[in-house]
């Protein structure tokens, strides 16, 4: 499966862990609806599925690490369930973050393709910690750092594009 995540350019991808993600720019919302409606469904660890609002027209599953009932913040719910299960239903799937979720199915090789999309301009300087629990950094381990390919989407947004490091 992809991942898809947004990341400010000083690379963090939440300022903790319940972000409403309203930093990120107008071109990444506008990249994000565009990618999540090919292929599918999208799927989330369980703390930001419970946070996330309705995406119209895309099937948005939850990843917990004990299969159960999970609960949205609006009441409504939905069966989560491992990685290894939804990895190998839904081989084609979006997983959409958050960065607990995504470094557990990076260490277990479930992606293969990671879409990072750079806000240009949005610097979050959540602490001074470069190795913050939610910085990209930790991804270097599983990912190169150097992005594979890189496109620019008008002034606002940058997607790198980063493949696993072999035997990572
Ligand atoms: N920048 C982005 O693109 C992006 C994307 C998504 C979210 N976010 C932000 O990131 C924050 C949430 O991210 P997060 O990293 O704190 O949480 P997360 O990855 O969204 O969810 C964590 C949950 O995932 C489940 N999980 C599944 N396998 C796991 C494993 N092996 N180890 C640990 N947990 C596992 C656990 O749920 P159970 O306890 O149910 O097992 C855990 O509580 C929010 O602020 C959100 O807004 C940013």
């Amino acid at each position: 499966m992809k991942l898809l995540m947004a990341a400010s350019i000083d690379g963090y991808t939440a300022t903790g862990p319940n972000d409403d993600m309203s930093w990120t720019s107008e071109g990444d919302k506008k990249v994000f609806r565009l990618l999540s409606n090919v292929d599918g469904p999208l799927l989330a660890g369980s703390r930001t599925w419970r946070h996330m609002p309705v995406l119209p027209g895309r099937a948005l599953l939850p990843i917990t690490r004990n299969p159960r009932i999970v609960t949205h913040i609006d009441a409504t719910a939905a069966i989560g369930e491992p990685i290894e299960t939804l990895a190998s239903r839904y081989p084609f799937a979006w997983h959409i973050g958050g960065m607990q979720s995504a470094l557990d199915a990076m260490s277990k090789g479930f992606i293969h393709e990671i879409h990072l999309c750079r806000s240009i301009g949005v610097r979050l300087d959540v602490e001074d910690n470069f190795h913050s629990k939610y910085h990209i950094s930790r991804f270097w381990k599983f990912f190169n750092m150097k992005p594979v390919r890189t496109m620019r989407f008008g002034p606002t947004l940058e997607v790198n594009v980063h493949w696993p490091i072999r035997g990572g």
